[in-house]
Formats: structure tokens, sequence, C-alpha cells
């Protein structure tokens, strides 16, 4: 099982204006995807500004295990040669996801219809996870699995030698789920159809037809229908991997909340299936201005300004929860500094991330000083105002990255400084955080440098 090496306590202190350029960097999404379509392509798939964060690392060797050739070739500049759909071999070793759904569900959904066995593992937050919602629907492609109990990792899949292809709706709003399904149905022959009730993150469509599989995607009153035929060849792409919005959130939510900010996030998604936080920032009051607004990478994409402002509370309409389901750590930070109480129902499923998001959350939050309700499915954060919030305690991070980075934002704005008992996780999806909100103005340290 792999960990993150020894836990790096770090401290986020009261700081100046944030000014300056943050270029976050990759998606996270669409460079897990990048890599695993490229190695379900014939021959060469090229990748510009691919994500060098550990997940996504992870699941390039991954690929390298069940026989695609992933080469480095320069800072965020990667090639895939890919072996083709049901081109997997098996692996000789147990793969070792690290801390990432994605990469494990994706992956599992990926081998599940080839005939090869696989086993996963992860680390200590990963193996803690669901992975019935994907073990369930390969089922019915004819794929078998055995886990540890819960169906949580380290777990073996017996992929399916003949698969079947299948209809099934996804009972959770889940892009991971949905996505696993999609993979799985790549190599049976026929149509796959999954249904989703909520729109979630559309990047595994839109890049399935960009690899030039036959998908279509219908609106029904059951929600999303979309139909995937099976056994495609796919060909090759190259593909420039557009900035990750939902680490364009911390330098956006960071200048919202610490005065005399400016700050100019460069190329962030304005996919509607990823944008929520931006609306919703927006709604509270935030001064956030959209820039030259274009297509990056078969995605919409602006330039936003953001500007320090005073915010206030606002209910989080439940529907939008999909769209920004990564990013309530740190809304609920902006929650905490803005005027009135920010209401965030149909959030449960924050509760099976790399931790319990919500508990998380409310514990930290709670430690510096500011009133959090919750329920299973709800969390009600109980702004101080700007400048409001004490501060002064050391929160955990519970292996979460985005729970860490949501940390260090409070401190920048908090009286007293704020610390996380871990940074390390921080470097499986944002690797440059500390060192880019430094340029901003951040004051940032390693408590055991
Ligand atoms: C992701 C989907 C989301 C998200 C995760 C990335 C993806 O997870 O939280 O960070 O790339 O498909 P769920 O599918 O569990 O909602």
């Amino acid at each position: 099982m792999s960990g993150h090496g020894t836990p790096i306590p770090m401290t986020s202190r009261k700081c100046g204006p944030l000014n300056g350029e943050a270029a976050v960097p990759g998606d996270k999404s669409i460079s897990h995807r990048a890599l695993i379509f490229g190695a379900l392509a014939v021959g060469e798939t090229k990748v510009t500004g691919l994500l060098e964060g550990e997940d996504v690392l992870d699941t390039a060797k991954a690929m390298r295990a069940f026989g695609a050739t992933v080469t480095q070739h320069g800072p965020g500049e990667w090639s895939v040669n890919g072996v083709g759909v049901g081109g997997f071999s098996e692996p000789d070793n147990v793969i070792d996801c690290g801390n990432s759904g994605t990469g494990v569900r994706l992956i599992m959904g990926v081998m599940a219809t080839q005939g090869i066995n696989a086993t996963f593992t992860g680390d200590a937050s990963l193996n803690k996870r669901p992975m019935g919602r994907v073990t369930d629907p390969i089922a019915l492609f004819g794929a078998q699995s055995v886990g540890r109990s819960g169906g949580r990792l380290p777990m073996t899949i017996v992929g399916a030698t003949e698969p079947v292809p299948v209809e099934y709706t996804v009972p959770m709003p889940s892009a991971q789920v949905k996505s696993a399904v999609l993979l799985a149905g790549l190599n049976a022959p026929g149509q796959t159809v999954v249904i989703e009730k909520e729109a979630t993150r559309d990047h595994t469509e839109r890049m399935l037809e960009g690899f030039g599989a036959e998908i279509s995607v219908e609106e029904t009153e059951d929600g999303r229908r979309i139909t995937l035929t099976g056994q495609p060849e796919l060909k090759p792409q190259v593909i420039s991997v557009p900035r990750d919005p939902s680490s364009a959130a911390f330098p956006t939510c960071a200048a919202t909340i610490v005065p005399g900010s400016e700050v100019f996030v460069p190329g962030v998604s304005q996919n509607l299936t990823r944008n929520g936080i931006y609306t919703t920032l927006v709604e509270m009051g935030a001064d956030i201005t959209f820039e030259n607004e274009r297509l990056e990478g078969g995605e919409p994409v602006a330039d936003l300004r953001v500007r320090y402002a005073e915010t206030h509370g606002i209910e989080v309409p439940p529907a939008r929860a999909a769209s920004m389901i990564d990013e309530y750590p740190v809304l609920s930070v902006v929650a905490a500094l803005s005027t009135g109480k920010t209401v965030m129902r149909g959030v449960k499923e924050l509760r099976v991330k790399e931790c319990d998001r919500i508990d998380a959350m409310a514990r930290g939050l709670r430690a510096c000083g500011v009133t959090v309700e919750e329920d299973e499915d709800t969390m009600i954060v109980h702004g101080m105002g700007p400048g409001g919030v004490p501060g002064g305690a050391t929160c955990e991070s519970f292996l979460d990255h985005r729970i860490a980075m949501s940390f260090m934002v409070l401190g920048m704005a908090a009286q007293n400084p704020v610390s996380v008992d871990d940074g390390t996780p921080i470097a499986t999806s944002f690797p440059v955080f500390e060192d880019l909100m430094k340029t901003l103005g951040a004051q940032i340290t390693r408590d055991n440098a």
C-alpha cells in the first residue's frame, strides 16, 4: 500500500493582498482520460499540458503495466502508444492507484471486459472508498470481483472473456461510475447504454467522440441517455489538456477573501458540467470577470480576473452539486468569511471522496471558531463576515488534497494562523500549489522544514 511519505505539517498566515497570475496545472479528469484513451487507441497519442500530479502519474504507470508505452518528453509533454480496444495484457503485479478514485475506477472499467485479471490497491484513503459502485455494473458485463469486505480495495477483477453489452442507470451522480461503464462497454459487442439522472462531467463522452467512437447523447425524461457502440478502433489524438477549473478555484477563492487582492487566472474551463463554483461565487457577490471566452482543446474556457469582494451566504441549488462537487470544501471557506449563512444541500457524495469532506471541513472550521451544521446530505456554514474567522487551529487533512488546500486558503484571511497536520496530499492534484500561492503573496510555511 502506498502512502504520501512522511507527513508535512503546513501553516498559512494572514497575508497582504494577493496579486499576479495564477496559471494552474492541467485538468486532472482530462489528464487521466488522455492516458487511458491513448492506451486504447492504435498508434501514438500526443498530450501537452498533462497534469503531472501523483494521481495521474499512477495512471501512467498503470497503463504501462497493461501494455501501453507511455513516455514523458518534457514538462507536461507526453506520448502514449496504445494497444487498441481489447488489447490490454495482464499486469505482472498489483496495480497501485495511490490516492486516485478516478484512476482506479476508470481502469477497472476498461479491463473488466478484456478477459484478463488484475489486482488493485491504493493508499489508506483509497482503500476505504466504496468500489461496489463500479463492481456492480461491471458484473453485468460478466466480470467478477473479489475485494475486502464492503467492496473495498485491495481487489481483484476477473475480466469477462465474452462480455455482453448492458443498459445501466447510474444510481448516484458520478462521472467515475458513468465512465467506468462506458469504458467497459468499449470492448463489448453491440450497444452499451448508460443513463444518468443528473448530468455529471462529460469529458469521457467528449473524448470518446474525439477518438472516433460512435457515441450519442440524448436528453430524455429519465435523464441523459448515452449510447456507445462497442469494439471501435480508436484513432490516436493530439490532446492539449486545459487548465483544471477545480485547481483554479483555490486562487479564485483566496483572492475573493483576502482584502485588496487582484488575481488573473487564465484558461479556466467553463464547461457547464464543471463551472458551478464560479456561478455560485458570483451569486455570493464575488468580483469575477470572465475575459477572452474561447474554445481550447474542445473545452470552452475563459480568463478570470478576480478581485477581493465582500461576499454573502446563499442557498446553493442542489441541482448544481454535480458541477462543483470537488469545490464544496473551498466554498465552505468563502462561506465562513461571508455574511449570513450558506446552505449546501444534496451533497452526500462528499462523504465518499478522498475522505468524508463534510466531516473534515466541519471539524476544521469549528476548530477555527466557525459554526457549522450538518446532516447526511447537507452542510450549513454560518458566516462570520469578512475577516471574522478567528482561526488559530491545526486541522486534519485526512489524506485529502482539497481539504489541505482549503484550510491553507482559510489561513490567508483568518485572524490567526491555520495549520494542517499533513500537506503532502496536495501533490496528488496541484503539486505547485504552495509555490504558486506564495508567488501571489500567500504566507505558507512547512512546519518541519
Ligand atoms: C471525477 C469525478 C468526480 C470527482 C473526481 C473526478 C472524474 O468523482 O469528484 O475528482 O474525473 O470523473 P465522482 O464520479 O465520484 O463524483
